[in-house]
C-alpha cells in the first residue's frame, strides 16, 4: 500500500461523486490491501456511521464490505453474500447491527423507506454500494471511491461530509 499523490480522481473516470472534499487517497495493491483496510476501517466505524462505496462494477465494493463485516463480526467465514438483488442484507453482532445495502437496482428512492433504510441510517452501521443512485440526496457520510488501475490495484479515494463525526476515526484508519 502506498500514498497516491496528487490527490485527485483519475481522469479517465467520470463517476457521480458528491460536492464533498478529498480527504485522503491510497493505492490497494491487491485483495490483501483492500482487506487491511477493511479491518482498519472496522475497528474506528461506529453504529451510527455510514460508509457509501462507489466506483465501477467489478471496483471492489462488495469485497471491502465483505471484508469489513467479517472483521466487524470477528468471524472470518461469515457467509457475506453480495446484496444485488435483495437490495438489502442486515448483520447482528455485539458491537450493533450493519445495513449492507446495494442500491444499482433501486427503482425509487422511495424505496428506502420500504427497506427501513433510511431509519438504519444514524443508528446502524451502513455500507452503501452505488449511492450515486440516491444522488444528489447524499446522506451525511464519508465516501470510499473505488478505481480499478491497470493491474489488481484499487486507487481509494476518501471523501468526507462536511462536519461528520466520524471523519477523524476514518482518517486515522487510512493513515496506518
Ligand atoms: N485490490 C483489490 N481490491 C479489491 N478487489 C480486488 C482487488 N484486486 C482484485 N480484486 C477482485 O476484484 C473483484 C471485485 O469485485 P466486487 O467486490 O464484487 O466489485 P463491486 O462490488 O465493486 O462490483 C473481486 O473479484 C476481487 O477479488
Ligand atoms: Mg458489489
Amino acid at each position: 500500500m502506498t500514498s497516491a499523490d496528487p490527490v485527485s480522481l483519475p481522469s479517465d473516470d467520470a463517476p457521480i461523486l458528491p460536492d464533498w472534499p478529498v480527504s485522503t487517497q491510497i493505492d490497494l495493491a491487491d485483495e490483501a490491501a483492500s482487506d487491511a483496510l477493511a479491518h482498519r476501517l472496522s475497528v474506528v466505524l461506529e453504529p451510527g456511521d455510514t460508509l457509501l462505496l462507489s466506483g465501477a462494477l467489478g471496483a471492489g465494493k462488495t469485497h471491502i464490505a465483505r471484508a469489513l463485516i467479517r472483521s466487524w463480526m470477528g468471524n472470518p467465514d461469515e457467509p457475506v453474500a453480495s446484496p444485488t438483488f435483495t437490495l438489502v442484507q442486515t448483520y447482528a453482532s455485539d458491537r450493533g447491527e450493519i445495513w449492507h445495502a446495494d442500491l444499482y437496482r433501486l427503482s425509487d428512492p422511495q424505496e428506502l423507506v420500504e427497506l427501513g433504510l433510511d431509519d438504519a441510517f444514524g443508528a446502524s452501521l451502513c455500507l452503501i454500494e452505488w449511492p450515486d443512485r440516491i444522488a444528489p440526496d447524499w446522506p451525511r457520510a464519508c465516501l470510499l471511491h473505488l478505481k480499478r488501475q491497470d493491474d489488481d490495484t484499487r486507487r481509494a479515494t476518501l471523501m468526507v461530509a462536511p462536519g461528520v463525526k466520524m471523519a477523524p476515526r476514518l482518517a486515522k484508519a487510512f493513515a496506518e
